[in-house]
């Protein structure tokens, strides 16, 4: 099967970077990473990428005065390579239609939550804190209204007396490494 090339989108830690790469050095997922970006000068991630010799770039959104600025960077950047996709893997910024319309490959998205519930920033605080007893993570195509694009898979979790937020959060991050990479390289079948 020939390699697709991705580009992953990160703003922070990079676990689902780092699962992904994982994922390509075992030989289990038919993609190249050609770049990480980050709006995150900061990132964690980036080094994580840098150690593995995958180029990365910093569109940092502080540095423009509006969205459509800081998108058309981000455009120019990714025009740069010939992308079959796009992964936002902890990427904490809004992408427009505009961004989504001129961007010309798929774009998928990983959110700590069985979406359509608890969109937004603080998914796993949000359904801890309302006491759900089934949570999860979904993979999702991204549309131009907020964690609403359609859904490619998701992984629940059941969450036990024992649970605190913390041990929460680090279940549904493991799941999201696997359903991520699952997807990606569902997506590589029939991309590649
Ligand atoms: C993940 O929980 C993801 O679902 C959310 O942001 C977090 C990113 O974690 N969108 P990491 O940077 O991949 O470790």
């Amino acid at each position: 099967m020939s390699k697709i090339n991705i580009s992953v989108l990160i703003s922070g830690r990079g676990s689902n970077l780092a699962a992904i790469i994982e994922a390509c050095k075992q030989g289990d997922l038919p993609v190249r990473i050609v770049r990480v970006i980050s709006n995150n000068p900061d990132a964690k991630g980036l080094l994580l990428a840098q150690k593995e010799g995958i180029r990365t770039d910093v569109v940092n959104h502080k540095d423009y005065s509006n969205r459509k600025l800081f998108e058309e960077a981000l455009l120019k950047v990714l025009a740069e390579d010939n992308l079959d996709l796009i992964c936002l893997a902890g990427f904490m910024r809004i992408l427009s239609e505009h961004f989504l319309i001129n961007v010309n490959c798929k774009v998928i998205n990983i959110h700590p939550s069985l979406l359509p519930a608890f969109k937004g920033a603080n998914a796993v605080k949000d359904a801890f804190d309302y006491g759900v007893k089934i949570m999860g993570c979904t993979v999702h195509y991204v549309n131009s209204e907020v964690d609403s694009g359609e859904i490619i898979d998701q992984e629940s979790i059941k969450r036990l007396e024992s649970d605190n937020l913390d041990s929460i959060k680090q279940k549904i991050l493991e799941k999201e490494h696997i359903i991520f990479v699952n997807a990606i390289r569902n997506i590589a079948k029939i991309s590649g």
